[in-house]
């Protein structure tokens, strides 16, 4: 099946290049990273997908919070990100993504980005959960999309090689550093890329969850390269749940429902057409933040007060047709297609997996811990701490996207030395594909229903010791490549268990309820401010809770 040089009897790569920056990924932080990385040099971008296509960025709908009018302030969007973030957030990352956030929708407007404008042609912005000022930019409901369509246009006029369609299985190392990465083509052709420096932009992996507003991109990748190369990883436990993803039909299940729906004023109601925000946050209701909403949402449907399909309502039909056609034009089309008109009726929603905010820990240059290595976007840990506000995301991705592009272009170049162990272990994982009888999809479906099941909203330490037990169980599973284009499968749904694993390990080793991570088995006597405990860690090397001095 591949390819084997008999004088040796050793596999080795089918194509090796070599470049200044690799960037991993190519959704909004990738490419804002590939464009900064290559003003130093030769860069090359490697998507798994077709660059600007695949990835969450461009599904992203609702909007890029920035400071933008002098009644808000960075200092207010910094306290509104450290509360939404139940203190957890690593508070000079923070600030830094409050301050340089104006400044990267600069760039994005430069570069020819339309987004909705006011009367008075300034960037029109609206209310998104926790925040105390109306800070969130737009493009009607498709905000992702217009940003990754204007850094693919800006990333063509540059001189970034991309490689699209390229699964990356593993991380390459000259000693202590990582020197570049290997991946499989369509065809299942081993490529290796060697560089200076390596930018992990792999995004999220909340495709573990049986529900989830993943593309099947979601699939966690860069989290399992990461750790397996030394990286430390925190706060892994920390899933946002969108309050938000459509209930019906069954192929759509988990599908975003743009907080813009919200934030434009759509109410929501239970079976009972009770607005029960009311509730769970009085003052904030709708808006209050993420955990919190989708928690109430959670708690509505056990109790018996959700509607047949086993969701809530989302109503807009007070809100003015004009309004809704005009913001959320996506919301509309994509409910005339399921059968309703949100002009009419009430869209039927619960949470779904969206994000996780953990990730590789970064220093605010995006180093990892392991040298060579730099990581931005959601693949990396702290900005967001316990629960990431909606409209952070797209900010992140270009604030972090273009620091850790810049420390990568300026790495020192260096030889480049094929990590020829790092090969062979690929080849030899690879071989064992040939031998497996398990199909990957069986695993991930498998995955999928036990991570819901046992490290959902609501979580216990029995539910999360048996999904370990599980997962544990399906590693032990032997995947099947019937053909070499299915090997990249086999290496995704092993990257989905390495995921799962660091996701439930973390839940497990954060004793206490923080943000979006509740543990419904351990009753706490303090608040976010008066916790003992900061980030869980987790790497090959350690893993604990650092306890507070
Ligand atoms: O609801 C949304 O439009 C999602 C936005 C986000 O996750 O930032």
């Amino acid at each position: 099946m591949l390819l084997c040089d008999a004088a040796h009897n050793k596999m080795h790569s089918d194509e090796e290049r070599e470049a200044h920056v690799l960037v991993i990924g190519s959704g909004g932080a990738g490419v804002r990273a590939a464009i900064e990385a290559s003003t130093y040099g030769e860069t090359i971008l490697v998507s798994k997908t077709l660059a600007g296509k695949g990835g969450c960025t461009t599904m992203a709908e609702g909007g890029y919070n920035a400071v933008l009018r002098e009644q808000d302030s960075c200092d207010i969007h910094f306290e509104d990100t450290m509360n939404g973030g139940a203190l957890l957030n690593d508070p000079a990352l923070v600030r830094i993504l409050v301050d340089e956030a104006p400044r990267r929708m600069e760039d994005l407007l430069r570069w020819g980005a339309v987004f909705d404008v006011t009367d008075c042609c300034e960037v029109a912005q609206r209310p998104f959960g926790g925040q105390r000022f109306a800070r969130t930019c737009y493009a009607g409901d498709r905000t992702g999309h217009e940003m990754i369509s204007t850094l693919i246009d800006r990333l063509h006029s540059t001189e970034v090689w991309v490689e699209n369609e390229i699964t990356i299985i593993s991380l390459l190392k000259d000693g202590d550093r990582v020197n570049g990465a290997a991946g499989l083509d369509r065809q299942g052709n081993l490529r290796v890329i060697l560089a200076d420096s390596v930018v992990l932009a792999t995004g999220g992996g909340t495709k573990i969850y049986d529900i989830s507003t993943n593309s099947s991109s979601g699939t966690g990748d860069g989290y399992a390269l990461g750790f397996r190369a030394g990286a430390e990883l925190i706060d892994m436990e920390q899933i946002q749940f969108h309050p938000t993803g459509a209930v019906y039909p069954y192929d759509a299940r988990g599908r975003l429902v743009t907080e813009a729906v919200r934030g434009e004023g759509g109410l929501l109601l239970n079976i009972n057409h009770e607005r029960f925000m009311d509730r769970y946050d009085p003052q904030r209701k709708e808006l209050s933040t993420r955990d919190v909403v989708a928690r109430a949402i959670a708690t509505e449907i056990m109790e018996g007060r959700g509607t047949v399909n086993g969701g809530v309502y989302l109503d807009v039909t007070h809100l003015p047709r004009s309004q809704i056609e005009t913001k959320l034009p996506i919301m509309l089309e994509q409910f005339l297609k399921f059968g309703v008109d949100i002009r009419d009726e009430p869209m039927e929603v619960a949470p779904t997996a969206h994000h996780i905010m953990g990730g590789l820990r970064i220093t605010p240059q995006g180093e990892t811990t392991v040298p060579g290595l730099f990581a931005c976007g959601e693949v990396a840990g702290g900005v967001h701490g316990a629960n990431r506000l909606g409209g952070n995301a797209l900010a992140d991705t270009q604030v972090f996207g273009r620091r850790a592009g810049d420390a990568a272009g300026r790495a020192p170049s260096l030889e480049k030395i094929a990590d020829t162990m790092g090969i062979d272990a690929i080849q030899s994982r690879l071989r064992t594909f040939d031998q497996g009888d398990v199909q990957p999809s069986t695993v991930i479906r498998s995955l999928q229903v036990a991570m819901w099941e046992g490290a959902g909203i609501f979580r216990n330490a029995k539910d999360l010791e048996k999904t370990l037990g599980i997962i544990d169980h399906l590693s032990t599973l032997k995947m099947k490549a019937p053909a070499r284009e299915n090997l990249a499968g086999c290496c995704i749904a092993g990257n989905m268990l390495t995921t799962a694993r660091l996701v439930v390990k973390g839940a497990l080793l954060r004793k206490e309820s923080r943000g979006a991570h509740v543990r419904r088995d351990i009753s706490q006597a303090w608040d976010n401010r008066t916790s003992p405990y900061s980030h869980t860690y987790q790497s090959l090397e350690r893993e604990g809770i650092e306890v507070r001095p």
